[in-house]
């Protein structure tokens, strides 16, 4: 069944331990962001929740964090399905989106706050690297509007707080966020901007992909839902809202309107450089009653930020190559989750191809993903484990022979500190691509057959010996043996 707003996902999250609510009071200009680095930083993935901070010190509004992109499992309940299921739900809602529906009164105009009333201040924005960033971050989704074909683009960028109605968004140019307030800013006009926080998961989800720029990331989270995103009119703005949101920060840019923005942690574990970035004058906030505000954490990797994107670029990605590209021999890829899903290391699994074709799919993927390294390996390792492909890697891939370097490749953004910067400009990065695919028949493997393993087991329950989960890379040798 589809989750329609973020308490209903933050209620099963809680009621199976994914999200854990505090409910001591925590200062927002330091302990909630200083407690989630606790969380990612100490726990290991498997152990990892999100959080609900009940009692936040002056104000009666509630801080829920972490919780999206805690695990693997956490974001998978926000999909709607088991962990295994992940990359077949991408495939499958980004084959089939559903177009949204205008509603009429939404939740998220049940209360209305605008003019000289207008104060940021009265929301819980979190600090989150106490001490080091510039200033509190609201990090939600970005809604704003191309001005000539009328699409809506929907991103996560950081944006930092300056005042009551005013903040300074990082929206970099070639991100379409940009572009679209570029197609405003051309005719002379203030463009239009909504920061929606606490949306349902499927539009959060959606938000961190890219799509080609005539499509709206609102179908995207209708396939995901396999129901059509209900959304409202802005109040002070013209975009069309998702209505089932928490809080809702209305404004304008207007051209040629910039600030100094940052410096504020980010997910390559650095703090990222100040820059000149639009600013936002905010006109109107909405909320639902007694509502929630939702903050992404970001920062020194994992963090919520990273594994959301390692998660949905995979999935995008997979997506991409079958679909789109007709790879048939493409079965299945991850992205790792310590630098999300950008600059960072995919895996793709593929089924036996034509002489070459380990190498030829690497090479496809460094050129349409933003990896920097691209590893190939057969279908039958399990590629979320880390033994199994060591294995596969030390028993089938020969560095001289089976490494491909990519140079001359343009890096985007100054975040990766490998990356070199000279007279302002970002030198070209390089990439690599690591095939270990078998190339040759290496004969059969040394496990025996399933029938007297299974013999086996009999014998090693008589013998009392601890219970056995069979792990995925056993059970895909026994497939083989
Ligand atoms: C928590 C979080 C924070 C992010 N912050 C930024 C950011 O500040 N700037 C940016 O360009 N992308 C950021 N991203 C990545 C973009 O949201 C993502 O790449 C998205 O696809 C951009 O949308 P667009 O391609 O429609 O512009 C962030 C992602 C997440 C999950």
């Amino acid at each position: 069944m589809a989750l329609n707003d973020i308490r209903e996902y933050l209620a099963v999250l809680e009621q199976q331990g994914l999200v854990r609510r505090v409910t001591e009071e925590v200062d927002a200009s330091w302990e909630i962001g200083c407690m989630v680095k606790w969380g990612f930083q100490a726990f290991d993935e498997k152990d990892r929740f999100g959080f609900l901070f009940d009692n936040v010190k002056g104000t009666d509004i509630p801080v829920a964090t972490g919780a999206l992109g805690a695990s693997e499992a956490a974001y998978a309940v926000g999909l709607g399905v088991e962990p295994h299921e992940i990359n077949a739900k991408w495939e499958e809602a980004l084959l089939n989106p559903i177009a949204p529906v205008m509603v009429d009164n939404a939740l998220c105009q049940e209360v209305i706050i605008d003019g000289d009333d207008v104060d940021l201040g009265a929301l819980p924005i979190p600090v989150w690297t106490p001490g080091k960033d510039a200033a509190p971050y609201i990090t939600a989704i970005v809604v704003t509007r191309d001005a000539v074909t009328d699409v809506q683009n929907y991103g996560i960028y950081r944006t930092q707080v300056l005042g009551p109605n005013r903040a300074v968004g990082n929206m970099s140019p070639g991100r379409q966020g940009y572009q679209c307030i570029k197609s405003w800013h051309d005719r002379g006009e203030a463009a239009p901007v909504a920061f929606v926080i606490g949306a349902e998961p499927a539009m959060y989800y959606a938000a961190v992909t890219t799509l080609p720029f005539a499509v709206d990331e609102a179908t995207l989270a209708g396939g995901l839902k396999q129901e059509a995103l209900e959304q409202v009119k802005g109040h002070s703005v013209d975009l069309r809202i998702p209505a089932r949101t928490e809080i809702v920060i209305e404004g304008f840019i207007h051209p040629g309107e910039m600030a100094e923005e940052g410096p504020f942690g980010e997910f390559a574990g650095y703090m990222g450089p100040v820059g000149e970035r639009p600013v936002i004058r905010i006109t109107a906030i909405t909320h639902r009653q007694n509502p929630v505000f939702y903050g992404l954490a970001s920062q020194m990797p994992p963090s919520e930020s990273t594994t959301m994107q390692s998660l949905t670029n995979a999935g995008q990605l997979l997506k991409v190559l079958r679909h789109d590209l007709g790879e048939a021999t493409v079965a299945d890829a991850i992205i790792d989750k310590t630098f999300g899903g950008l600059l960072a290391h995919a895996i793709i699994a593929v089924r036996p191809g034509a002489p070459g074709n380990g190498k030829r799919i690497g090479r496809l993927v460094a050129s349409i993903s933003p990896c920097k390294r691209v590893t190939v390996v057969d279908h039958d390792v399990d590629i979320r484990d880390q033994e199994h492909l060591n294995w596969a890697m030390n028993s089938h891939y020969d560095p001289a022979r089976d490494t491909v370097i990519i140079d001359d490749v343009f890096v985007p953004m100054h975040m990766d500190p490998s990356v070199r910067i000279r007279g302002g400009n970002t030198e070209p990065g390089s990439k690599i691509v690591v095939d270990a695919t078998s190339s040759i028949d290496a004969g059969d493997i040394s496990i025996p057959d399933r029938a007297i393993m299974e013999k086996a087991m009999t014998s090693w329950t008589k013998a009392g010996l601890p219970e056995i989960t069979i792990p995925k890379r056993l059970r895909m040798r026994l497939d083989r043996a």
